[in-house]
Protein backbone atom coordinates (compact mmCIF):
# COMPACT_ATOMS: atom_id res chain seq x y z
CA UNK A 1 0.00 0.00 0.00
CA UNK A 2 1.21 3.58 -0.79
CA UNK A 3 1.32 6.08 2.02
CA UNK A 4 1.62 9.49 2.08
CA UNK A 5 2.43 11.72 4.73
CA UNK A 6 1.96 15.14 5.29
CA UNK A 7 4.46 17.78 7.64
CA UNK A 8 2.49 20.54 9.54
CA UNK A 9 -0.06 22.46 7.98
CA UNK A 10 0.35 26.08 8.73
CA UNK A 11 -2.68 28.47 8.36
CA UNK A 12 -3.87 30.29 5.72
CA UNK A 13 -1.28 29.63 3.28
CA UNK A 14 -0.53 25.59 4.18
CA UNK A 15 -4.76 25.40 3.28
CA UNK A 16 -4.20 26.56 0.21
CA UNK A 17 -1.26 24.21 -0.31
CA UNK A 18 -3.01 21.18 0.85
CA UNK A 19 -6.26 22.40 -1.33
CA UNK A 20 -3.96 22.77 -4.16
CA UNK A 21 -1.35 19.88 -3.66
CA UNK A 22 -3.51 16.96 -1.69
CA UNK A 23 -6.61 15.57 -3.70
CA UNK A 24 -3.85 15.85 -7.30
CA UNK A 25 -1.13 13.65 -5.32
CA UNK A 26 -3.60 11.40 -4.00
CA UNK A 27 -4.87 10.82 -7.79
CA UNK A 28 -1.66 10.55 -9.45
CA UNK A 29 0.32 8.52 -7.36
CA UNK A 30 -3.02 6.31 -6.07
CA UNK A 31 -2.29 7.15 -2.30
CA UNK A 32 -4.18 4.28 -0.39
CA UNK A 33 -4.05 5.95 3.05
CA UNK A 34 -2.84 9.65 4.07
CA UNK A 35 -1.96 11.07 7.28
CA UNK A 36 -1.76 14.72 7.57
CA UNK A 37 -0.51 16.42 10.77
CA UNK A 38 -3.03 19.42 11.68
CA UNK A 39 -1.73 20.95 15.07
CA UNK A 40 -1.38 24.09 13.05
CA UNK A 41 -3.89 24.33 10.63
CA UNK A 42 -5.91 27.28 12.25
CA UNK A 43 -3.95 30.28 12.50
CA UNK A 44 -1.55 28.31 13.11
CA UNK A 45 -2.06 27.21 16.63
CA UNK A 46 -4.84 24.42 16.72
CA UNK A 47 -7.39 22.93 14.78
CA UNK A 48 -11.04 23.64 14.26
CA UNK A 49 -14.36 21.75 13.54
CA UNK A 50 -14.71 23.31 10.11
CA UNK A 51 -11.22 23.38 9.32
CA UNK A 52 -11.15 19.69 10.40
CA UNK A 53 -14.14 18.59 8.04
CA UNK A 54 -12.61 20.27 5.63
CA UNK A 55 -9.16 18.06 6.10
CA UNK A 56 -11.58 14.96 5.75
CA UNK A 57 -13.30 16.23 2.37
CA UNK A 58 -9.73 16.62 0.61
CA UNK A 59 -9.46 12.89 1.35
CA UNK A 60 -7.63 12.33 4.48
CA UNK A 61 -7.43 9.72 6.77
CA UNK A 62 -6.06 10.44 9.74
CA UNK A 63 -4.82 13.31 11.36
CA UNK A 64 -2.27 13.75 14.18
CA UNK A 65 -1.72 16.96 16.52
CA UNK A 66 1.52 17.71 18.90
CA UNK A 67 2.40 20.85 21.58
CA UNK A 68 -0.34 22.83 20.10
CA UNK A 69 -3.11 20.17 20.11
CA UNK A 70 -5.25 21.71 22.56
CA UNK A 71 -4.53 25.65 22.09
CA UNK A 72 -7.69 25.53 19.57
CA UNK A 73 -10.48 25.90 22.19
CA UNK A 74 -13.02 24.45 19.56
CA UNK A 75 -11.09 21.13 19.47
CA UNK A 76 -12.38 20.26 23.18
CA UNK A 77 -15.92 20.32 21.49
CA UNK A 78 -15.49 17.48 18.80
CA UNK A 79 -12.42 15.72 19.99
CA UNK A 80 -14.09 12.77 21.81
CA UNK A 81 -16.50 12.38 19.12
CA UNK A 82 -14.27 11.55 16.23
CA UNK A 83 -12.71 8.60 15.42
CA UNK A 84 -9.54 9.60 13.07
CA UNK A 85 -7.19 12.56 15.25
CA UNK A 86 -4.85 10.85 17.09
CA UNK A 87 -3.50 13.16 19.76
CA UNK A 88 0.10 12.88 21.71
CA UNK A 89 -0.30 10.06 24.02
CA UNK A 90 2.55 10.79 26.23
CA UNK A 91 0.89 13.70 28.35
CA UNK A 92 1.32 12.92 32.32
CA UNK A 93 -2.10 14.10 32.94
CA UNK A 94 -4.81 12.25 30.87
CA UNK A 95 -6.46 14.43 27.70
CA UNK A 96 -9.47 14.18 25.52
CA UNK A 97 -9.20 12.47 22.65
CA UNK A 98 -7.59 9.54 21.63
CA UNK A 99 -3.98 8.66 22.24
CA UNK A 100 -3.42 6.32 19.39
CA UNK A 101 -6.08 5.18 16.22
CA UNK A 102 -7.05 2.22 14.54
CA UNK A 103 -7.23 2.06 10.68
CA UNK A 104 -7.97 -0.76 8.29
CA UNK A 105 -6.67 -0.51 4.55
CA UNK A 106 -6.47 -3.13 2.36
CA UNK A 107 -7.54 -5.58 5.17
CA UNK A 108 -4.51 -4.62 7.16
CA UNK A 109 -5.05 -2.89 10.92
CA UNK A 110 -2.74 0.47 10.91
CA UNK A 111 -2.21 1.58 14.26
CA UNK A 112 -1.31 5.79 14.25
CA UNK A 113 0.20 7.07 17.26
CA UNK A 114 1.85 9.91 17.81
CA UNK A 115 4.28 10.93 20.84
CA UNK A 116 5.58 14.17 21.86
CA UNK A 117 9.24 14.48 22.31
CA UNK A 118 11.32 15.48 25.33
CA UNK A 119 14.23 17.64 24.65
CA UNK A 120 13.78 21.50 23.92
CA UNK A 121 9.82 21.03 24.42
CA UNK A 122 7.93 23.28 26.44
CA UNK A 123 5.79 20.73 27.83
CA UNK A 124 6.74 18.01 30.34
CA UNK A 125 5.75 14.75 29.24
CA UNK A 126 6.58 11.24 30.09
CA UNK A 127 8.98 9.34 27.94
CA UNK A 128 8.15 8.38 24.53
CA UNK A 129 10.03 5.46 24.67
CA UNK A 130 8.18 3.90 27.52
CA UNK A 131 4.77 5.04 26.06
CA UNK A 132 5.43 3.95 22.82
CA UNK A 133 6.39 0.43 24.31
CA UNK A 134 3.19 0.32 26.01
CA UNK A 135 1.53 0.73 22.88
CA UNK A 136 3.44 -2.33 21.18
CA UNK A 137 2.67 -4.81 23.61
CA UNK A 138 -0.72 -3.53 24.29
CA UNK A 139 -2.48 -3.38 21.02
CA UNK A 140 -2.05 -5.75 18.18
CA UNK A 141 -1.72 -4.27 14.67
CA UNK A 142 -0.47 -5.54 11.44
CA UNK A 143 1.22 -2.01 10.56
CA UNK A 144 2.42 0.60 13.14
CA UNK A 145 2.51 4.50 11.80
CA UNK A 146 4.59 6.80 14.62
CA UNK A 147 4.59 10.61 14.47
CA UNK A 148 7.67 11.56 17.03
CA UNK A 149 6.44 15.43 17.59
CA UNK A 150 9.62 16.72 18.84
CA UNK A 151 12.23 19.50 18.66
CA UNK A 152 15.81 17.69 19.11
CA UNK A 153 17.09 15.32 15.61
CA UNK A 154 19.22 13.37 18.04
CA UNK A 155 16.08 11.63 20.24
CA UNK A 156 14.00 11.02 17.03
CA UNK A 157 17.01 9.05 15.47
CA UNK A 158 17.39 7.53 18.57
CA UNK A 159 14.03 6.96 19.09
CA UNK A 160 13.45 5.69 15.24
CA UNK A 161 16.82 2.96 16.24
CA UNK A 162 15.25 1.98 19.27
CA UNK A 163 12.08 0.89 17.84
CA UNK A 164 13.76 -0.30 14.36
CA UNK A 165 11.78 -3.11 12.92
CA UNK A 166 8.68 -3.09 14.96
CA UNK A 167 7.39 0.34 13.95
CA UNK A 168 6.89 0.16 10.35
CA UNK A 169 6.96 4.05 9.88
CA UNK A 170 8.57 6.73 12.12
CA UNK A 171 8.51 10.11 10.91
CA UNK A 172 9.06 13.31 13.23
CA UNK A 173 6.79 16.27 12.64
CA UNK A 174 7.13 20.10 15.22
CA UNK A 175 10.78 21.78 13.52
CA UNK A 176 8.30 22.56 10.31
CA UNK A 177 12.03 21.89 8.18
CA UNK A 178 12.43 18.47 6.20
CA UNK A 179 15.34 16.99 7.13
CA UNK A 180 17.42 15.06 4.25
CA UNK A 181 17.87 11.88 5.37
CA UNK A 182 14.79 9.57 4.55
CA UNK A 183 15.63 5.96 4.70
CA UNK A 184 15.06 2.40 5.68
CA UNK A 185 16.77 1.60 8.67
CA UNK A 186 18.59 -1.77 9.19
CA UNK A 187 15.89 -3.47 10.91
CA UNK A 188 13.02 -2.31 7.97
CA UNK A 189 11.63 0.86 10.18
CA UNK A 190 11.21 3.27 6.99
CA UNK A 191 12.52 6.96 8.85
CA UNK A 192 12.84 10.67 8.15
CA UNK A 193 14.22 12.64 11.13
CA UNK A 194 11.25 15.62 10.00
CA UNK A 195 9.13 15.75 7.14
CA UNK A 196 8.70 19.22 7.37
CA UNK A 197 5.51 21.77 6.65
CA UNK A 198 3.17 22.38 4.37
CA UNK A 199 2.91 26.09 4.87
CA UNK A 200 4.57 29.77 4.55
CA UNK A 201 7.63 29.19 2.83
CA UNK A 202 9.01 32.70 3.64
CA UNK A 203 8.29 33.30 7.62
CA UNK A 204 10.38 31.76 9.85
CA UNK A 205 8.44 28.09 10.45
CA UNK A 206 5.28 29.60 9.79
CA UNK A 207 5.24 32.95 11.81
CA UNK A 208 5.77 36.44 10.18
CA UNK A 209 9.47 37.18 9.71
CA UNK A 210 9.82 40.63 10.75
CA UNK A 211 7.93 39.43 14.10
CA UNK A 212 10.65 36.32 15.04
CA UNK A 213 13.76 38.77 13.80
CA UNK A 214 12.71 41.48 16.19
CA UNK A 215 12.04 39.05 19.23
CA UNK A 216 15.70 38.27 18.27
CA UNK A 217 17.21 41.59 17.91
CA UNK A 218 15.10 43.84 20.10
CA UNK A 219 13.98 41.26 22.65
CA UNK A 220 10.26 42.19 21.76
CA UNK A 221 7.46 40.36 22.63
CA UNK A 222 5.37 40.88 19.89
CA UNK A 223 2.40 38.05 19.28
CA UNK A 224 2.87 35.52 16.46
CA UNK A 225 1.29 36.20 13.41
CA UNK A 226 1.52 33.12 10.26
CA UNK A 227 3.31 34.81 6.93
CA UNK A 228 0.39 34.92 5.00
CA UNK A 229 1.95 36.40 1.79
CA UNK A 230 4.87 35.12 -0.13
CA UNK A 231 5.92 31.65 -1.49
CA UNK A 232 4.02 28.38 -0.29
CA UNK A 233 5.30 25.16 0.81
CA UNK A 234 4.20 21.29 0.69
CA UNK A 235 6.29 18.95 2.37
CA UNK A 236 5.61 15.48 2.86
CA UNK A 237 6.34 11.97 1.97
CA UNK A 238 5.10 8.53 0.24
CA UNK A 239 6.28 5.29 1.76
CA UNK A 240 5.24 2.13 -0.41
CA UNK A 241 4.82 -0.41 2.47
CA UNK A 242 4.51 -4.22 0.89
CA UNK A 243 1.92 -5.69 3.19
CA UNK A 244 3.15 -9.33 2.17
CA UNK A 245 6.45 -8.90 3.21
CA UNK A 246 5.98 -6.22 5.48
CA UNK A 247 8.84 -4.20 3.86
CA UNK A 248 8.85 -0.45 3.01
CA UNK A 249 10.65 1.44 0.45
CA UNK A 250 10.69 5.68 -0.25
CA UNK A 251 8.76 6.21 -2.92
CA UNK A 252 9.50 10.13 -2.61
CA UNK A 253 9.76 12.83 -0.06
CA UNK A 254 7.81 16.21 -1.67
CA UNK A 255 8.96 19.56 -1.01
CA UNK A 256 7.03 21.40 -3.69
CA UNK A 257 7.26 25.34 -3.51
CA UNK A 258 5.02 27.66 -5.67
FE1 LIG B 1 3.94 22.35 13.98
FE1 LIG C 1 4.67 21.44 17.18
Amino acid sequence: MRILIVGDVFSKLGRASLEENLPRLRQEYQIDFTIVNGENTSHGKGINENHYKWMLSLGVDAITLGNHSFHNKDIYRYIDGVNNIIRPCNYIKDKPGKPYQQFTCKNKTITVFQVLGQVFMQEHVLSPFEKTEEILQNVPSDIYICDFHGEATSEKIAFAHHFDGRIHIIYGTHTHVQTNDARILPKGTAFITDVGMTGPHEGVIGVEKEIVIARFLQETKHRFTPQNTGKRQFNGIIIDFNEHTQTSTIFQVLNIVE
